[in-house]
Order: C-alpha cells, then sequence, then structure tokens
C-alpha cells in the first residue's frame, strides 16, 4: 500500500484552488484501499504568517469542515494537527543542522517574500525543514500538492538521499510530488495564482452574497458586450473549464468567440455553477464547522494514532543519530 501525505496551513478557509488542486484528489486517493494516508493541518506552519492564535484556531476547524466535507473519510485516513505530533519540530532540527544555510537562501517561497515583505521571520526561512520533517518522520512516497509546492518536495528528497548517504543506510524514502496536470494551479480573481494571502481566492463556503461579489470580482478585459472575446485568456473561462461539465465549457466558448457575450453573464453562469456543483458540500461544511465537539474527538483521535507512528518512527532515527538514551525516562 502506498502512502500519501498532504497538509494545508490554517491560515484561512480553503479557496477553490485548495479544494480543486488538492482536496479532492487526495480525498479520491485516500479513500481508494491502494493507498493509506496522513492528512493533516499545518497549524504549526501557519504561525509563519499569523500571529493571531484565536483566528488559526478558528481556520483549523475551517479546513477540517472543508475536509470532512468533501468526504474524507477519518477512519481510514490518518488525520490530525500538525502542532499535536511534536515529534515533527525534533526532526525538523536535525534537517536545519544538516541542510545547507546557502541552499536554502534559493527557494522560491522564501525569496518571494523577503521581495514582498522585507522584515520577515526565521520560521519562513526554515519552513522547508519543517515540511520535510513531515514528510519523512511517515516515510511518506507520495505528496499531493498544487505547482506552487514543487521546490518543498525537491529540497525534502534532497535531505532523505543525503542523510541517507550519510548514514550509509536508507532511513528516509524519497517522496514524489503528485500535482493534477489540470488543477495544480488554479488561478484567482486577478488570474494570479489563488491564494489565501493575496485575497484573490473563491470561497465556495462563504454566504450566496459574498460567493457572489467573489465572482463579480474577477479581473477581465475590457471588450465591450458586442465584441468577440478570447477563450483561451479569459479567467472566467479558465475557471469554469475546471467546474463546468463539456458540452457547457463549449457552449461558453462558443458565445466568447461569436461575440454578443458579456463577461457579467460568464460571471452569472459561473456562479450558478459553483453553487450547483458544491451545493451538498456547502451544506455539509456548514453543519461539521458548527461542531466544535465533534471535530475535536476527531482530532484527538487523529493525533493518537500518528502519534504513535511518530514515536516509533523518531525513536528508530534518535538511534540511528546515537540520541537513544539507555533508560526509559
Ligand atoms: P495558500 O497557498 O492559499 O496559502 P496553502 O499554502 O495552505 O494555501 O496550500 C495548501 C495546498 O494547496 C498546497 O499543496 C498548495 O500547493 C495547494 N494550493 C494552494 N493554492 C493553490 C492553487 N491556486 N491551485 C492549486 N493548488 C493550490
Ligand atoms: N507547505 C504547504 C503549503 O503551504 C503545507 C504543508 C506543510 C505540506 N507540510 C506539508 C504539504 C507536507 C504537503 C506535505 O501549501
Amino acid at each position: 500500500m502506498k502512502k500519501i501525505l498532504t497538509g494545508i496551513q490554517s491560515t484561512g478557509t480553503p479557496h477553490l484552488g485548495n479544494i480543486l488542486g488538492v482536496i479532492i484528489p487526495s480525498i479520491n486517493m485516500a479513500n481508494n484501499s491502494k493507498y493509506s494516508s496522513f492528512i493533516f493541518v499545518a497549524d504549526l506552519h501557519s504561525l509563519i504568517q499569523m500571529k493571531d492564535l484565536e483566528t488559526i484556531r478558528y481556520n483549523t476547524y475551517q479546513i477540517a469542515a472543508a475536509w470532512l466535507a468533501f468526504g474524507l473519510n477519518t477512519e481510514k485516513s490518518i488525520f490530525y494537527r500538525q502542532s499535536d505530533v511534536s515529534e515533527v519540530t525534533e526532526l525538523a532540527w536535525y534537517f536545519n543542522c544538516f541542510f545547507p544555510y546557502q541552499r536554502l537562501t534559493l527557494a522560491h517561497s522564501f525569496k518571494r517574500e523577503i521581495s514582498r515583505k522585507g522584515k520577515i521571520n526565521v520560521g519562513l526561512f526554515t519552513y522547508p525543514m519543517l515540511m520535510a520533517a513531515d514528510i519523512l518522520l511517515y516515510n511518506a512516497e507520495v505528496i499531493p500538492v498544487g505547482k506552487d509546492q514543487l521546490q518543498h518536495i525537491e529540497i525534502t528528497r534532497h535531505i532523505a538521499s543525503h542523510l541517507n548517504k550519510k548514514i550509509g543506510q536508507k532511513l528516509f524514502v524519497l517522496p514524489k510530488a503528485f500535482i493534477p496536470i489540470k488543477t495544480g494551479l488554479v488561478p484567482g480573481t486577478d488570474g494570479k495564482k489563488m491564494s489565501k494571502s493575496q485575497k484573490n481566492w473563491i470561497n465556495i463556503f462563504s454566504s450566496d452574497e459574498i460567493l457572489k461579489k467573489q465572482i463579480m470580482s474577477i479581473h477581465t478585459d475590457n471588450k465591450s458586450l458586442k465584441e468577440k472575446k478570447n477563450p483561451d485568456k479569459d479567467c472566467i473561462m479558465a475557471l469554469y473549464r475546471l467546474l463546468a461539465p463539456l458540452d457547457r465549457v463549449e457552449e461558453m466558448k462558443k458565445r466568447y468567440i461569436k461575440g454578443g457575450y458579456g463577461y457579467l453573464e460568464a460571471k452569472k453562469e459561473l456562479y450558478e455553477c459553483i453553487l450547483k456543483k458544491f451545493s451538498s458540500e456547502r451544506m455539509k461544511f456548514s453543519s461539521f464547522v458548527k461542531n466544535k465537539s465533534l471535530l475535536d474527538r476527531i482530532f484527538y483521535l487523529g493525533a493518537k494514532k500518528a502519534r504513535n507512528i511518530a514515536y516509533e518512527r523518531l525513536n528508530k532515527i534518535r538511534k540511528t543519530f546515537k540520541f537513544n538514551s539507555l533508560f526509559k525516562i
């Protein structure tokens, strides 16, 4: 059985990019008997971007409710909060000490954030080490992620092979990223990667009114209603393609090419399509998110399962590093 693992940071409610890029493809694998799965809320990672602890906790529930609304089976998958498995931070420390500083300065996410913000924290710099620990603690083989995470998986592979060589044994499995071809980079309302930090998201779990506003804010060129439009260079169409049945997509494409069809109409169709496609998930989400005691129980059971595995595994790693104790402490 192949082991899959993925995480979403608790920096907001999962948006359409997270859902199409990671949640749906991961659940398809996780609920399949060919895979065992580890799915978690990366709340420790979210501290890099957010300092409001109440909001991080609130978001943690939002993420859990989204996974459940889309049908994650938490009896089959191990579903947990990253902060509940403290073994991961010890492993990250080992990685910090074995990974070359210079190479980490080249990470895209690090370079992007310093150019954007200037003032950043140490956590942002060592972020890929914690992510590598998330993966290598369980020796997961397949990592469903969006395109933006590819470099982090490469860094993880680098750490695994470097340490295996150093130790002279295959202690760490080299993971592979699984990036869905069509949905690995879902565009946001501004045409750039949809992201929680860019406020360009479409949140399918928001109220009808807010969802409509988000869709109406999608950037377009300023062609008039009458003019012909290019279906291959338009964000509404790009999103519609990912969601609507093929015949409806073809229909919209023809209207674009013909002219006499405005962006407002296209946005309305996209809105209707989202409401219809996700009506059941939207209902389930609002019921799960209200049931905090159920979510807490799910996290508790998941943490117990994850920690048992993590404890055994970390002991093995400690032994290899000669950090094991002769006595039970
Ligand atoms: P965000 O980038 O919005 O802050 P996260 O960093 O928590 O979200 O990402 C969680 C997962 O969702 C990652 O695997 C990431 O690659 C994926 N993801 C994020 N945005 C998109 C997107 N626009 N399209 C596809 N996948 C995405
Ligand atoms: N870094 C990922 C993101 O921001 C979240 C994450 C943390 C993750 N640890 C992981 C994803 C391990 C996959 C595997 O999107």
